[in-house]
């Protein structure tokens, strides 16, 4: 039996010497070059993957995505019918997000934008002092990549605030939940944060009518996918001055057209989907931990709910 490969022919050798690093035994093939397709047990796969193309397999019974996010797995026509997906929960994606989220909150925070602007213009003047534990964030989505992005603006004092679908405690965080929850949190967040899954519930959540409840003068850090953004809402509560400013790494469509406002929006600082990258020698051993407990029907490690969506 054997695991297929599908990403970018670059990422593909990597995948495939971190599975043999794991495992030596395990046959692998690299898209397109899947040989019989009887052969193919699991696949392993990225977003640019047709799946349709996966109902090819008649012995497929695992499905994994090299992300986090599993959107572009589950959209029409979705995984084949009956076929468990698996997503990737990796501590280096987790400390990868934690580290974009908090360079983009300090970058805010300590008036990076307005001091380029005075560096460009060759202004000397100091600005007011910014002080953390006057500046919220509120984080929505706060699974693993949320909690993880919270501890160091926690540790810096930041009062941090999250979002869930469902209630949840977090200890020395202030949680919400439902429509009212991420609303209240809005209003009090100076620094929103997007870490969301991207379902059929979320997307386009940062709206206009969301922007509009930030304070005046509020920040936008999107780490979780461009759908949830609508682009032209946010473009215009910047254009305004409600919102000052973005740090955006996911857009739709990707790469993001190079006539799009934002590549050049003076208000916005842009990653091309770099924030965290999936390093396979990190996610090998979950790979090949879950097509050992699927060969033996035991219960697979970091499951999609397919009704949740993520
Ligand atoms: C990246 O976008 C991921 O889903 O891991």
């Amino acid at each position: 039996m054997a695991v297929l490969l599908s990403t970018k022919a670059t990422t593909m050798q990597a995948w495939r010497d971190a599975l043999l690093a794991v495992d030596p035994s395990l046959e692998i093939r690299l898209f397109p070059d899947a040989g019989d397709p009887a052969d193919i047990e699991a696949a392993v796969v990225w977003t640019s993957h047709d799946m349709a193309e996966l109902r090819r397999y008649p012995k497929l019974r695992l499905i994994v995505s090299m992300g986090a996010g599993v959107d572009h797995l589950l959209r029409p026509p979705g995984p084949p019918p009956g076929i468990p997906v698996a997503r990737l929960v990796d501590r280096m994606l987790t400390t990868q997000m934690g580290e974009w989220v908090l360079l983009n909150v300090l970058r805010f925070h300590r008036q990076d934008p307005d001091y380029r602007a005075q560096q460009r213009d060759k202004v000397w003047l100091e600005l007011d002092a910014p002080v953390t534990a006057q500046r919220r964030i509120g984080i929505m989505g706060f699974g693993e990549l949320g909690t993880h992005a919270a501890g160091p603006l926690r540790t810096l004092g930041f009062p941090v605030m999250g979002w869930t679908r469902r209630p949840r405690d977090v200890p020395g965080v202030e949680t919400f939940h439902g429509e009212d929850g991420l609303h209240a949190m809005a209003a009090r967040s100076d620094i929103l944060v997007c870490l969301l899954p991207l379902t059929s519930a979320t997307r386009g959540i940062v709206s206009a009518s969301l922007l509009a409840r930030l304070p005046g003068g509020a920040f936008l850090i999107n780490g979780a996918r461009g759908g949830h953004v609508v682009d032209a809402d946010l473009l215009a509560a910047l254009d305004s001055g409600h919102v000052a400013g973005a740090a955006l790494d996911v857009f739709e469509p990707e790469p993001l057209p190079a006539d799009h406002r934002y590549w050049s929006h003076p208000k916005v600082v842009m990653t091309p989907h770099a924030a965290s990258i999936t390093i396979p020698s990190s996610a090998a051993p979950q790979v090949v931990e879950n097509l050992q407990r699927a060969r033996a029907s035991r219960p697979l490690l970091n499951l999609v709910d397919f009704s949740a969506g993520y």
